[in-house]
């Protein structure tokens, strides 16, 4: 859809139509529209200073291409939602550098199903995908899931002895999993409990973090070109460049409409 016009003679929704596949245009009317278009597809790169004076490569991270190739690039990942720590695990073991930039504190949970979690796939075996063609074992496989994940729910509260014992046990994860750097780990740990924020397993996360060549930065402002020369001083095996992983546009109007419903 391109774009949905508002017909106030006749009180209905024009709607232009382009048909990817034969490039054909088309157009025609509705008296509702429901827009489900998501809210990531209307991204945003975010100004900070410094962005308009770097050399490199800026990508957000909902504008892939599948022919960007980051072997033996520098790169810089900003943000640490769930976005930025999974695309630190993934590009860090490919990268020849990687320096995660991440304004806020976050919690790096165990998987909260209690399962061992790891950054390659976890597939189902073919004896359990089996199973699943009886309904009654899937039932029960999707039920012992739900359970895990739902019958915690006091964990939610903050102060809650369930929500204490969470920070205690996520402390003790993400000191072993920094062991490497165990600095890094005042750097991470958040002053808000455990919930507040929504919760990422990151599997990676913290190993990509204390590999030599990644590095976590808290208190530079990833527009600061001291570490992040446009003449390449600092990064001279490598070319360099920003993934962001910011938050997009916040307007929740839907695009495309040319006339908002009042
Ligand atoms: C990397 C990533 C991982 C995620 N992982 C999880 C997860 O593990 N668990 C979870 O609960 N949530 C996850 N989320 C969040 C979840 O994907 C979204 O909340 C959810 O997909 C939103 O659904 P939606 O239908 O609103 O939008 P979308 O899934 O974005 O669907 C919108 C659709 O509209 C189409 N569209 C857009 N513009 C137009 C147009 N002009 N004309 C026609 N079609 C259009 C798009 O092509 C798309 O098919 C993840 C998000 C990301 C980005
Ligand atoms: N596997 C998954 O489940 C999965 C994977 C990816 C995404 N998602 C979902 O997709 C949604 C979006 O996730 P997201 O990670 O892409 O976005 P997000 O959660 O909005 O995180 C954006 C990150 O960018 C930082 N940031 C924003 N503006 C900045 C600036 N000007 N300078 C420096 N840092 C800045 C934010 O820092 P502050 O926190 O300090 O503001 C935050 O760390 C979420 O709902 C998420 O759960 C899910």
């Amino acid at each position: 859809m391109q774009e949905a016009t508002w017909d106030e003679e006749k009180s209905v929704w024009r709607l232009s139509i382009k048909n990817l596949i034969s490039n054909e245009h088309f157009s025609f009317e509705v008296d509702v529209l429901l827009t489900a278009i998501g809210r990531f597809n209307a991204w945003k790169i975010p100004s900070f200073p410094g962005l308009d004076k770097y050399k490199g490569l800026v990508r957000h991270a909902s504008d892939w291409s599948e022919e960007f190739d980051v072997s033996n690039k520098a790169v810089a990942v900003i943000g640490n939602g769930a976005s930025g720590i999974q695309l630190t695990a993934n590009l860090q073991p490919r990268v020849a550098r990687l320096d995660h930039y991440a304004r806020s504190k976050t919690w790096i949970a165990a998987s909260w199903a209690g399962d061992e979690r790891t950054l390659a796939p976890l597939p189902f075996s073919e004896d359990e995908q089996a199973s699943f063609s009886k309904p009654e074992d899937y039932l029960r496989m999707r039920k012992e899931v739900e359970d895990k994940y739902w019958r915690r729910f006091a964990a939610f509260f903050r102060d809650s002895p369930e929500n204490n014992d969470l920070r205690a046990r996520f402390i003790e994860i993400m000191r072993k999993r920094l062991e490497k750097k165990p600095e890094l780990l005042d750097k991470l740990v958040p002053d808000f409990s455990p919930n507040c924020r929504r919760l990422t397993p990151g599997p990676g996360y913290l190993e990509a973090l204390t590999e030599d060549n990644g590095g976590l930065h808290t208190d530079t402002h990833p527009g600061d070109h001291r570490n992040w020369n446009s003449d390449g001083r600092r990064h001279t095996q490598s070319r360099r460049c920003y993934i962001l992983r910011n938050r997009r546009q916040c307007r929740h109007e839907p695009p495309l409409l040319h006339q908002s419903i009042r």
